[in-house]
């Protein structure tokens, strides 16, 4: 029997050449499979057309938009997740779930092997070979851009050559890559990472230096979920899908950062994610008001841990499925209303609501008939104290007093 590779195929120039490409180099037949995971663009359907007009035995395709939401783009949001406290972990939260339907393809149609268009210098070719094999740890991986030498001029060459029915002349500076998440953009201009983003870098958000009137959201949770919108009932994709558009009119959710690749490299990218910024913003103020306070401390060690692996490309691994129990847990309280203003490029947290929360009212406040006793705070910190009281005395005795600096150089005329 003829050898069979699935390839990963996004309908662009690279991937539609691979498809001839690996026969060319390997002899197997190719089973093209395409995922939508909310990246806008073309038809499924014309994308399925092509990749057999390209000469693929095989093309699948899979709206996976409501599974990408509801199975990583949410539990990215229970785990607050911010790479370098700055990147809501975009293109590495879509690589496993697009993996899911690159083997589910490889059993159905009996392939030994799946193929990517990944580059050697990248998270995601670690990211999908990682999580091909701790699906399917018999599965073999090749990278027809990394393994089998081809090169964005090659391509080119070989569409115009074979009449493949696909745009080479159209070449954008940029690599990009987007779901209903967010947006990645890399390479070109940007890599001088002195230059500013140009406008055209930017598609999800609008110039947040001109925006328009302010906007005013409430967002209901239940359990970390998204599940009203102004009342309205959502599903976790149109959640996001909604706040893509009203935080992105308001320019909420760009980000320009120099970040650590798990290959060594620093590179610079530029992202833009409205709706999970604000999500993210709304998700965390509203554990704020939820959350026990060691759970939530603990809780963000957890969440930072959980996002490295992520980025690294372990989702499927058994300490990354430990950390989603342990988060899990944490949301049993995380119910009720965040009202947030967006505007200029910020979503501002104005108001919370909560029955499940342990913001209690008559402990914080400073008017009369509070249920606090504060003779009870004298006694406590004496106690809480006492340790580090006991080792300033010894340093004294020793002659190894806190030096008071110029706080004691000052007259206090
Ligand atoms: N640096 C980001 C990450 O590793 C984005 C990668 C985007 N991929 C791309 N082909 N532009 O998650």
């Amino acid at each position: 029997m003829t050898e069979r590779i699935v390839l990963a195929y996004s309908g662009g120039l690279d991937t539609s050449v691979a498809i001839g490409w690996i026969h060319d180099a390997t002899g197997a037949e190719v089973i093209a499979c395409a995922v939508d995971v909310g990246q806008g663009g073309e038809d499924l359907d014309v994308i399925r057309q092509r990749a057999l007009d390209c000469g693929a035995v095989e093309a699948v395709v899979a709206d996976a938009r409501d599974e990408f939401a509801t199975e990583y783009c949410m539990p990215a949001l229970k785990a607050n997740a911010l790479y370098m406290d700055a990147y809501p972990v975009v293109s590495a939260i879509s690589r496993p779930v697009i993996t899911k339907h690159l083997v589910a393809a490889a059993k159905k149609y009996g392939a030994s092997t799946v193929a990517h268009g990944c580059t050697g210098k990248g998270n995601d070719q670690v990211r999908f070979e990682v999580s091909i094999t701790s699906l399917a740890p018999e599965l073999k991986c090749i990278a027809p851009v990394r393994d089998l030498a081809l090169t964005r001029d090659k391509a080119i060459d070989y569409a115009e050559r074979k009449g493949l029915p696909i745009e080479t002349t159209k070449h954008n500076p940029f690599s990009i890559d987007q779901n209903v998440w967010g947006r990645a953009v890399e390479t070109g201009y940007l890599e001088d990472i002195w230059n500013e983003p140009t406008k055209d870098v930017y598609t999800y958000t609008d110039d947040p230096a001109f925006p328009p009137v302010a906007d005013e959201v409430t967002i209901s949770f239940a359990e970390g979920i998204p599940v009203r919108i102004d009342g309205r009932p959502v599903t976790p994709l149109q959640a996001i899908q909604e706040m893509n558009r009203r935080a992105g009119a308001q320019g909420v959710g760009r980000i320009d950062i120099v970040e650590d690749r798990l290959v060594g490299i620093k590179s610079r990218e530029v992202y833009e994610a409205p709706g999970a910024m604000a999500l993210i913003a709304a998700h965390q103020e509203l554990e704020r008001v939820t959350l026990e306070r060691e759970q939530a401390r603990f809780k963000r060690t957890v969440g930072d841990r959980w996002t490295e692996l992520v980025y690294d490309g372990q989702w499927f691994s058994p300490l990354k499925k430990s950390l989603d129990t342990f988060i899990d847990d944490t949301q049993r309280y995380v119910n009720g209303d965040i009202r947030m203003i967006l505007h200029g490029g910020r979503a501002q947290v104005t108001g919370r609501r909560s029955e499940t929360g342990l913001y209690d009212f008559n402990l914080a406040t400073y008017d009369e008939g509070d249920a606090f006793d504060q003779s009870h705070a004298k006694g406590f910190i004496e106690i809480y104290g006492l340790a580090a009281k006991q080792a300033a005395a010894r340093d004294v005795a020793n002659g190894n007093g806190e030096d008071l600096g110029e706080a004691a150089q000052q007259d206090d005329a």
